[in-house]
């Protein structure tokens, strides 16, 4: 097996973490590279279900997993995660899990100002996760932020303590919100510090040990449309998430990045707010939030859902430059007597083959839609290619025609063994 990034390519919660997890076993390592707890990964196996945020969805099968210089970490946020995957019968050591020491931390003021900013901002939300994740990408690139390997030198963290409070209470102060002391934030960092330190190895060891490995895995969260450089911005996370940031957030070269598996979801969701052009606020819409239990891992929020948008695909693909493709859910759309297809946008009478940057376009976007017969039978956990019904076969036929890539794995239902290899 080549080392391989896991790219999704719509708004997130393609299925990502159900196919890292039946990929795993092919892998000595899987790595995290960007994001943070914003993210929600459900995996279900024997008859278990694991919900993961910031572990990669390696541990679930013992393999060397890392938490790369592209995520930001919210340790209380990952102390809970250890102690509930453990109680599931997971075993979190060490020896299984690395976490980059210069990866930034994510801390309670970051998610106080993630839900002020975004109160504040009335009907213009982002609908954040409110998880601190975007305003500690900020403090990243401010250069401001607190790093695992600072923990540990109380006068580094002294300085580095000053230097994140100076922004944030005159940004408080600005707010009307009251500031917050250095003692509130020593004594959350003295109470994770030695907790995190036994996981922390700097990120050239990481180099390393994945250099050695066999075959690695790059987990990627969220999906390419909400990539903060190329997605419907400002309708995005705080982080870059197609393939450029695999290797900048994995500790390692880019020539050790060899191939890249493109995750899809057969119909389209998106939590939070921003452009939806294959929107269905109808009943199939409701039908398909329903049948695939279209609800936020992380916040509980009801996804929107909507038909396969092959526009924004297209450019997510590229991106990426995506061969391959992982298509998920497939089994949701059993009982619809006609799918569709978005394949390109019509905006005041012209015809767009990409989803225009102008934000006051977006309302005026009209689908244009190419329709097919339902299959309306069961596919359900089928294992073969050779037992899906034609009108599937034909949808997934039409997906690599529009999209030029190949699909080779097929997920009919949410348990490991629920998936046909095509290739
Ligand atoms: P943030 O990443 O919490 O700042 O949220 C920014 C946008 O990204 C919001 O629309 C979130 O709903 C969305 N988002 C963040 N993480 C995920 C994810 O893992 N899956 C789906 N949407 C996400």
């Amino acid at each position: 097996m080549k080392n391989t990034a896991i790219i999704g390519l719509q708004w997130g919660d393609e299925g990502k973490g159900k196919i890292v997890d039946f990929l795993a076993d092919k892998f000595d390592a899987v790595v995290r590279f960007q994001g943070g707890n914003n993210a929600g990964h459900t995996i279900k196996v024997d008859g278990k279900t694991f919900k993961l945020s910031l572990l990669p969805s390696g541990v679930i099968r013992q393999k060397f997993s890392v938490i790369g210089s592209g995520v930001v970490v919210d340790p209380i946020s990952l102390f809970d995660e250890i102690e509930k995957i453990e109680k599931n019968g997971v075993k979190i050591s060490p020896q299984n899990l690395a976490i980059a020491d210069n990866v930034c931390l994510v801390l309670s003021l970051h998610r106080q100002i993630d839900q002020i900013l975004e109160n504040k901002k009335g009907n213009n939300k982002i609908g954040t996760t409110c998880r601190g994740n975007g305003p500690a990408h900020e403090d990243k690139v401010g250069r401001r932020a607190i790093r695992i390997c600072d923990l540990q030198h109380q006068p580094t963290l002294i300085q580095r303590v000053e230097e994140l409070l100076l922004y944030h209470n005159a940004l408080r102060r600005g707010l009307n919100e009251p500031e917050i002391s250095s003692l509130t934030i020593f004594d959350e960092l003295n109470s994770i510090k030695d907790k995190i330190a036994k996981y922390a190895v700097p990120a050239f060891e990481i180099a390393q040990r994945l250099e050695k490995c066999n075959a690695v895995m790059f987990e990627g969260a969220q999906g390419a449309l909400l990539d903060v450089s190329y997605g419907t911005y400002p309708f995005v996370t705080s982080s870059n998430i197609s393939l450029g940031q695999v290797a900048v957030g994995s500790c390692i070269g880019f020539e050790n990045v060899h191939k890249t598996l493109g995750i899809l979801k057969a119909y389209t969701t998106r939590v939070g707010s921003g452009p939806f052009p294959t929107e269905l606020t109808d009943e199939i819409g409701e039908f398909l939030r329903i049948e695939g239990q279209e609800v936020g891992t992380v916040t509980g929020r009801n996804r929107r859902c909507g038909w396969l948008d092959l526009v924004l695909i297209s450019h997510a693909l590229k991106l990426s430059a995506v061969k391959e493709i992982a298509l998920t859910k497939l089994d949701v759309l059993d009982k619809l007597a006609k799918i569709k297809i978005c394949v390109a946008y019509k905006i005041n009478n012209k015809t767009y083959n990409y989803l225009p940057q102008n934000i006051e376009l977006w309302s005026k976007i009209e689908p244009v839609y190419e329709e097919f017969d339902g299959w309306q039978t069961s596919t359900l956990g089928i294992k073969s290619l050779k037992d899906l019904p034609k009108n599937a076969l034909d949808y997934i036929k039409k997906i690599e025609e529009l999209t030029s890539a190949k699909v080779v794995i097929i997920s009919t239902g949410a348990k490991r063994e629920e998936t046909i290899i095509v290739n």
